[in-house]
């Protein structure tokens, strides 16, 4: 008997995976130079259609061809070794899909190499974490799009599903699918850290327990904030520590760790050129997080800022910091959507943003409601490049934009860093400037270097012997 799938890589991720193809009637099969998760696979799969084996002879044979054989193994190096060690037992046609958070400069290099190789390639994001991979993920395929037609089927079937729809689509060619996949985690950097300083803000101005916080974004979750982070937000202030008789959140260490994928979506963005600053904020305040020692010499160097009053207190607060979070999702997502359809053409994705927004809608880490709306906009506006510039965003920004000064001045006030909500508002602010200060850089860059400059009044491009 042949199996439907393989996969390569059995840690939760591939395992559960696995599992859920299982679960939809395709015969899967496994390998893993780790042992012991080829026998967990065996144990955890009992009596289903699926199977763990040790070597990868024994796992190529065994598959169907085309053969479709999925990577959930380390991103980097790793990646180009199994790939090595496949080649000589593949036939032409063969489908590997790697669906580990792979660099897009990697996954160009793979797709082009394995086209030398017949063999076709699907860089493909998977995002949902282990819960995902077992219930239904979000899935961002691109490169080979015969390949594609083929797994179509089983990746369709394994998808989540929002209002029958599978959260699966064909993303477009070469490394597309590693590149949406790449700044899905770059907006997933932006939520989180804001979803963060929105705690702190409750915590710190409004001295909020953490059930009470807890039980507030299980109410934000139920409102126009409803997203996946958000409900896992309210979970995590409630969880308590056996040990500790106290909230377990209270003594996680204060340093976030990253595997890059944010950090790429700034850099990418800054090669582009389009400005994504509150996701650059996050991989900036993960980078501020880390030096913990240096910020405990600063703390004691320069002591806290008592402030007299609190202006904004209990619900008053709580409904500022609902609109100002709200604010910055949208800025964030905004964002991250531009930086795909500037990418669309500078890199030749030929992006359909409706069916990005579409399959971000469920199983993915960043799932919210918004996206609902987002898709709308970019099924309504298929030209679309930033979404502030849509009515329906219009009306929302300009509601809470106040609730945001109201809560970043109370931040402000007393030292407590809001780095990404305040990114979120001085990008909203620059946009709607027609005239920014920057004028004033033109003038310096031709001070100094005769750069030459352009006038408002005048055509033409000048230089001047300044002083
Ligand atoms: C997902 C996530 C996942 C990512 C983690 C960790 O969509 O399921 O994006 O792919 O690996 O979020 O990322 P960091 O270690 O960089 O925080």
């Amino acid at each position: 008997e042949l199996y439907d799938f393989g996969m390569i890589g059995l840690g939760v991720m591939g395992r559960n995976f696995l599992l859920n193809v299982a679960d939809d009637g395709f015969a899967a099969l496994g390998t893993d130079i780790n042992e012991d998760s080829v026998n967990a696979l065996n144990e955890e799969g009992e009596g289903m259609n699926v199977k763990g084996v040790h070597t990868q002879k024994e796992f190529v044979s065994l598959l169907s061809t085309p053969r479709k054989i999925m990577l959930l193994v380390p991103a980097g190096k790793i990646v180009d070794a199994v790939i090595e060690g496949l080649l000589p037992l593949l036939d032409e046609g063969d489908i590997i899909i790697d669906g580990g958070n792979s660099h897009y400069d990697d996954t160009n290099r793979r797709y082009e190499y394995l086209k030398t190789k017949n063999i076709r390639f699907l860089g493909t994001g998977v995002s949902g974490g282990a819960e995902g991979a077992r219930r239904g993920p979000s899935i961002m395929p691109g490169g080979d799009k015969s390949a594609w037609e083929v797994v179509k089927p089983i990746l369709e079937t394994v998808a989540a599903k929002v209002d029958g729809e599978p959260c699966v689509t064909y993303i477009g060619e070469s490394s597309s699918g590693h590149y949406v996949k790449m700044v899905h985690n770059g907006i997933e950097y932006g939520l989180m850290q804001l979803i963060a300083e929105a705690y702190d803000v409750l915590k710190r101005v409004g001295g909020m327990s953490n059930d009470d916080m807890s039980a507030l974004f299980d109410k934000w979750n139920k409102g126009r904030l409803n997203s996946y982070l958000v409900e896992i937000s309210a979970d995590i202030l409630k969880q308590r520590d056996d040990e500790l008789d106290g909230h377990l959140l209270d003594v996680i260490l204060d340093k976030a760790k990253q595997k890059g994928t944010g950090k790429w979506t700034s850099q990418t963005a800054m090669d582009l050129g389009v400005p994504v600053p509150t996701i650059d904020a996050a991989v900036t305040m993960r980078g501020i997080s880390a030096f913990k020692e240096f910020r405990q010499d600063m703390s004691t160097l320069y002591g806290e800022i008592h402030p007299d009053e609190v202006a904004l207190k209990g619900d008053g607060l709580a409904k500022a910091v609902e609109e100002a979070l709200y604010f910055s999702f949208i800025i964030c997502y905004a964002q991250g959507m531009h930086l795909l359809a500037e990418a669309s053409e500078e890199l030749n994705y030929d992006l359909d943003m409706e069916g990005i927004a579409r399959i971000w809608r469920g199983g993915c880490i960043i799932r919210a409601g918004l996206l609902e709306q987002i898709r709308g906009s970019f099924s309504n506006h298929p030209k679309l490049k930033n979404m502030i510039s849509t009515r329906q965003f219009r009306d929302e920004l300009h509601g809470c934009r106040e609730s945001v000064v109201e809560v970043l001045h109370l931040t402000n006030e007393r030292g407590i860093s809001t780095l990404c909500m305040s990114s979120a508002l001085q990008y909203f602010d620059a946009f709607r400037s027609e005239r920014l200060p920057l004028n004033m850089v033109q003038a310096q860059r031709d001070y100094f270097g005769s750069h030459t400059y352009e006038r408002i009044d005048q055509k033409g491009i000048f230089h001047t012997d300044w002083g």
